[in-house]
């Protein structure tokens, strides 16, 4: 019964870091972001067909759907997708939290509906999914996916989804040459199988896999993704330096042949995008075709550095 196939483009565009106060070495990321920058975001990502903007309650307790709803501004509504999520961790103590939630993120984006509309993990799967249920109905949620979920809880959102006409259409997880989780355990397959779109989530592993940052230059010192990645930037350096040459080769950059592996793969990455040049890097990334050779050999020195980059927040899958 949903009302059309998921349609979006090649890559979606990740906004996690807008949620950041924007000051340097504060927040998550510690970038420093304006809204005048991320207007110019926005409208070189709509120009160039990348039109689906990923955000959630929690980034920046909902300063992310704010900040993104006001960069938007003036483009049609039919024009841009929005995907946001219900996070259970923060859900009210009303008789219907998942309703209320999505209330408030239309309300904070100024909007009637939300095009993709995410469990943000599988804290009780039973007692979330068939909340979702009405709200596709209403079509307040156009189409439905799960975060962070495993085959069994996947498995267990669509049969509930299923009872109603609906189904799991995506899956958003955390997939990058460094954390390959989800394909062993075949979560990858799953999807091709079953026409349901993977979306990866952390790529560029929040840009210590770009090449833009090394033991010499590392994240923003005080941002959390510093402290989760400086320590292990000497480790990435063969790996990323690689990614920069099999880019040069192509016009490219590291973070370009990231994003092209990802989509190689077979999957929709959502690139975390907070400076306008790196939308360049989106349109060249999606004309790069990998050998199997070249995916074979980024792959092997990922594995060679024997690095676990597991969100706090993540389990194994
Ligand atoms: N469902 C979930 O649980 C979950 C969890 C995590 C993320 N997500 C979603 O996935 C999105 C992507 O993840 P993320 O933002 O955490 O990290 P990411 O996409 O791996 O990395 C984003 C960072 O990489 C750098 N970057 C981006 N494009 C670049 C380019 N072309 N060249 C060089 N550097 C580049 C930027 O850092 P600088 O600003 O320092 O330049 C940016 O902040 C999030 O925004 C969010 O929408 C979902």
């Amino acid at each position: 019964m949903t009302s059309e196939t998921l349609r979006v483009p090649a890559v979606a565009l990740g906004t996690w870091a807008w949620g950041d106060s924007g000051d340097a070495g504060e927040g998550y990321f510690g970038s420093r972001l304006t809204a005048s920058g991320l207007r110019e975001v926005v409208e070189k990502a709509q120009a160039g067909g990348f039109t689906v903007w990923d955000t959630a309650v929690v980034y920046g307790t909902g300063r992310s759907e704010s900040v993104l709803a006001r960069a938007l501004k003036g483009y049609d509504r039919s024009e841009y997708q929005l995907s946001t999520k219900f996070t259970p961790q923060v859900a009210g103590d009303g008789d219907d939290p998942v309703a209320d939630m999505l209330e408030q993120s239309l309300d904070r984006m100024g909007t009637e509906y939300v095009d993709l509309y995410w469990i943000h993990n599988p804290a009780d799967v039973a007692r979330w999914t068939p909340l979702l249920i009405p709200l596709l109905e209403s079509g307040k949620i156009r189409h439905v996916g799960v975060s962070n979920h495993n085959m069994e809880e996947i498995a267990l959102a669509d049969q509930i989804l299923g009872e109603a006409g609906f189904r799991v259409e995506a899956v958003q997880n955390h997939y990058s040459l460094l954390y390959r989780s989800s394909e062993r355990a075949g979560v990858l397959d799953h999807c091709r199988e079953h026409d349901v779109r993977f979306f990866s989530y952390m790529v560029l592993e929040q840009g210590a896999l770009t090449g833009t940052y090394g033991p010499a230059h590392p994240l923003p010192e005080g941002s959390s993704r510093a402290a989760a990645y400086n320590g292990i930037l000497p480790r990435l350096q063969t790996l990323t330096e690689r990614m920069g040459a099999i880019g040069e080769d192509r016009g490219a950059s590291a973070a370009d042949v990231a994003t092209a592996w990802a989509i190689a793969k077979g999957t929709t990455p959502i690139i975390g995008v907070t400076k306008v040049g790196y939308i360049d890097g989106l349109t060249r990334a999606c004309g790069i075709e990998l050998a199997d050779e070249e995916i074979a050999e980024l792959e092997a020195l990922a594995d060679a550095t024997d690095v676990d980059t597991r969100g706090f927040w993540e389990r194994e899958m």
